[in-house]
Parts: structure tokens; C-alpha cells; sequence
């Protein structure tokens, strides 16, 4: 099978490290890759992700027989729906269902239409009634303005001046036009929970728990995410046979009755409560850095699950993840999220990797002859996998000594719930 991965990050780095390993691989592509897929399969950096024609012409020269998408950014721009019209198979959903990340109204009229438990939430295209909405429930309570904004369009105001300033701000910012999700404050664990969908065959794939806030302690600005550990102990079994009957067997069913099945991996960003498991939000794609611990603990081949999931055939069997632990760690530049700089040197990955166990992913480096350079704000992902989730931790932390990097960072608490610490 000739098969075409997109993306660049340390996600991709672990879907094509795993591919890589099956039997059924035939030619390898990835667009646009990076030093690290560059191991496993030849990368294209001249075609920019958003220029869907010369990624169907890719695909028709190279004979690609499914493309492998990693980002929500090409799903939200509708590079399924391109694809599959040309008859070439993609993971990854169509344009409508991958509304279920671009867009954080659809998923909450969704959930309200299906009965999904999620934050009762009000929606607010003016100043006055957002502000009245916010005096009447009080604080804690969570703003979000609509559209993919990396992240950063989430609010979540512990006190009333506060929620009534970021209304403000939110308004002031967004122009005419604006409209604001003010939600209910969900109080609990947050889970990663991801799931193959084919359409109608939803197959559990497994649970990760991130760490978002920059620093330790869970302090500092949020990122993309810091560090990730798999399995998360809150999502027990119980919570994962409800969070499927009552949330995502419920979303595939709908968006299949529409006429819009979702073909890909639904990421279920929840919060497990004391009334348990709620919907925060979707994401139609792996998470970043929650792959590469799933990636670590799975068994046999992902290339047939991933084909499956495109073409429909997908079979109700478990997707089998080593009972072991596994603890991904990001080394970032120094000053992300802020502005940071690029260009400075990495030594020490073949160092870091004869530990048993680790897998260094790359995320933003670059390569320069024999030198490997950042070239982003997550640089690498150092992953390891141990008996248990302090093993684990240990190796990835053994691993990070031995990189030689001054001008990185990376948390020292990663997996501190897990521990108990
Ligand atoms: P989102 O972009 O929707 O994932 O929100 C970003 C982060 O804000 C989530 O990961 C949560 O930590 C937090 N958050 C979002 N919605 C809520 C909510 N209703 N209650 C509590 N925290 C929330
Ligand atoms: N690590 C969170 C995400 O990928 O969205």
C-alpha cells in the first residue's frame, strides 16, 4: 500500500514511525515531514498543506493508496472531500464532520440535539446579553469564541469581573460578527479519549492524560500541550463503556444519519466529573502529544486499522495497547509559548535513545548536514514506554539528560496525577 502522511509535528513523527513497521507499506510519502519521518519516508517540503491540487497531483503520480492526515487544519479545509472525489482513500473526516473541531457551536448543538452530556452553555452574538447571561450564573464560568483559535479562544473566569472583562474583550476583539459560547464550569479530571470511527463501527483505541499549562505545577500559559501519559487511572473501564454509550457512539450515529459519517479518529476531550464523564470538546484528529504514548503502547499493525477506518471496514475488535505505561515529555525552546528563537544545535539523540524503552520524537527541528536544529516552539517529543508509569517516567527523564540543548525546556512533572504527587 502507498501511503501519504501529512503534517510535520511530533504526531506525525509517531503515526510514520508505526506505519513504517508494517508489512503492508509499500512506497512512503510524507508532505511535509520532517528529519524525523525523513528516516522512514520521503518528504516533500515544497507543497504548502493548503494547495489541495498539487496534493491530488502527488497523489495520482506517486499511486497513493490512502493518505494519512495528522492536522485538523487540511480536514477543516475540506482535503477529504477533495481526495475522495479523486477515488483516493483518506483517514480523516470530510469537511461537514470535521465541523466537530472547526466549529464549537456545531458539536454543542449536536450534544444539546442528541442529549450528550456537556456544559449547558448559552450563545451570544451582542455585549448586553452576554454580560446579563454571565450576571446570572455567576463565576466560575467558561467564555469561547467560535472558530478554530488554536486554543486560545477559551476564557475560563474564576471570578465575575473577570468573566465580565473577557466578554468585553472578546467583543472588542472579534469586530461585528462576533459570537460567544459562555458555558457552564465543568469541575474534574480532563481525559484525552480517542476512537476509530469508520462511519458506523466505533473502536476504542485508548485514554491519555496531557498537561497543557507551560510550567510545572500546571502554571504558566497554556500550549499545545507539554507532556502526556497513557492509560489516564481516572478513565476507568466504567468510564469508558459510559463515555461510549453516552457520548461518542451517540456522535457517530448522528453525524452517520446526517448523511455526514465521520471517517477518522474522534479525539473526546472530556471532563470526568462527579456525575461523570461530560464532552469539553472534539478533535477530529490524534492529539499532540497524546499520540505518541498511544503510538508506544499499541500492538500489532496500525496500517489496516488506519485503511479500514477509510474505506468503511472497520471490524468491532479491541485495538490491543501494551499493558505497559508510556510518558511522552516536551522539549520546548525557551520562550514558548512565547517568541522564541530558532536555529540552536541538538546533540545527544542517538545517546537517548540506546536507553530501553525511549523513542525520541521529533516535532520542530531541522536538519543541516549532520546537525539537527530547532525550528519550532515544541522541538521534540522524548516518549518512553516502562512497566509501570514511574518507570516510564524515569527512562524519559534519563533520556532528556542526555540531550544536549541548552536552549530548551521541559516540564519536570509530567504523569504528577498518575503518581500522586
Ligand atoms: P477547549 O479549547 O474547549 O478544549 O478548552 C480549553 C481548555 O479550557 C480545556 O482543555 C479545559 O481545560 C478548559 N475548559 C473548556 N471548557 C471548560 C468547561 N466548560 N469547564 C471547565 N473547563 C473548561
Ligand atoms: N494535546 C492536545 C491536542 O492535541 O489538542
Amino acid at each position: 500500500m502507498n501511503v501519504l502522511l501529512l503534517g510535520s509535528g511530533g504526531r506525525e513523527h509517531a503515526l510514520a514511525w508505526k506505519l513504517a513497521q508494517s508489512p503492508l507499506m509499500g512506497a512512503f510519502f510524507a508532505l511535509p515531514g520532517n528529519p524525523g519521518i525523513a528516516e522512514f519516508a520521503t518528504c516533500f517540503d515544497s507543497v504548502p498543506l493548503d494547495d489541495h491540487d498539487a496534493i491530488v497531483t502527488l497523489c495520482l503520480a506517486e499511486k497513493i493508496d490512502l493518505v494519512v492526515v495528522g492536522p485538523e487544519a487540511p480536514l477543516v479545509d475540506g482535503i477529504a472531500d477533495r481526495l475522495i472525489n479523486e477515488g483516493i482513500a483518506v483517514f480523516g473526516p470530510r469537511r461537514v464532520a470535521a465541523q466537530l473541531e472547526g466549529s464549537k457551536l456545531f458539536t454543542k448543538e449536536l450534544c444539546k440535539a442528541h442529549a450528550i452530556p456537556t456544559a449547558a452553555f448559552g450563545r451570544f452574538t451582542d455585549v448586553e446579553g452576554a454580560r446579563a447571561f454571565v450576571q446570572h450564573h455567576g463565576a466560575p464560568i467558561v467564555l469561547k469564541a467560535d472558530g478554530l483559535m488554536a486554543g486560545k479562544g477559551v476564557i475560563v473566569a474564576m471570578t465575575l469581573e473577570e468573566a465580565l472583562a473577557g466578554v468585553d474583550e472578546v467583543f472588542a476583539m472579534g469586530g461585528a460578527g462576533t459570537e460567544i459560547l459562555i458555558e457552564e464550569f465543568l469541575d474534574g479530571e480532563e481525559v484525552s479519549f480517542f476512537c476509530l470511527v469508520d462511519g458506523e463501527t466505533v473502536l476504542p483505541f485508548g485514554s491519555a492524560q496531557d498537561h497543557k499549562r507551560a510550567f510545572d505545577n500546571d502554571e504558566g500559559p497554556n500550549t499545545g500541550g507539554m507532556g502526556a501519559y497513557s492509560p489516564a487511572p481516572v478513565f476507568t473501564a466504567e468510564m469508558e463503556r459510559r463515555t461510549l454509550h453516552e457520548i461518542v457512539k451517540p456522535t457517530a450515529r448522528a453525524l452517520a444519519d446526517a448523511a455526514s459519517p465521520f471517517r477518522g479518529v474522534l479525539f473526546a476531550g472530556l471532563m470526568i466529573t462527579s456525575e461523570g464523564p461530560k464532552l469539553i470538546e472534539y478533535n477530529v484528529r490524534f492529539g499532540d502529544p497524546e499520540c505518541q504514548v498511544l503510538m508506544m503502547r499499541m500492538e500489532g499493525d496500525l496500517l489496516p486499522l488506519l485503511a479500514a477506518v477509510a474505506t468503511g471496514r472497520l471490524e468491532d475488535q479491541p485495538v490491543a495497547l501494551k499493558p505497559d505505561a508510556a510518558i511522552s515529555v516536551v522539549m520546548a525552546t525557551k520562550g514558548y509559548p512565547g517568541p522564541y528563537g530558532k536555529g540552536s544545535r541538538i546533540g545527544g539523540l542517538e545517546a537517548a535513545e540506546t536507553i530501553p524503552g525511549v523513542k525520541v520524537f521529533h516535532a520542530g527541528t531541522r536538519r543541516e548536514g549532520d546537525s539537527i536544529l530547532a525550528h519550532g516552539g515544541r522541538v521534540l517529543t522524548v516518549t518512553a514506554l516502562g512497566g509501570n508509569v514511574a518507570e516510564a517516567r524515569e527512562r524519559a527523564y534519563d533520556a532528556i539528560a542526555r540531550i544536549d540543548w541548552p536552549e530548551g525546556f521541559c516540564r519536570r512533572d509530567i504523569a504528577w496525577r498518575a503518581l500522586g504527587e
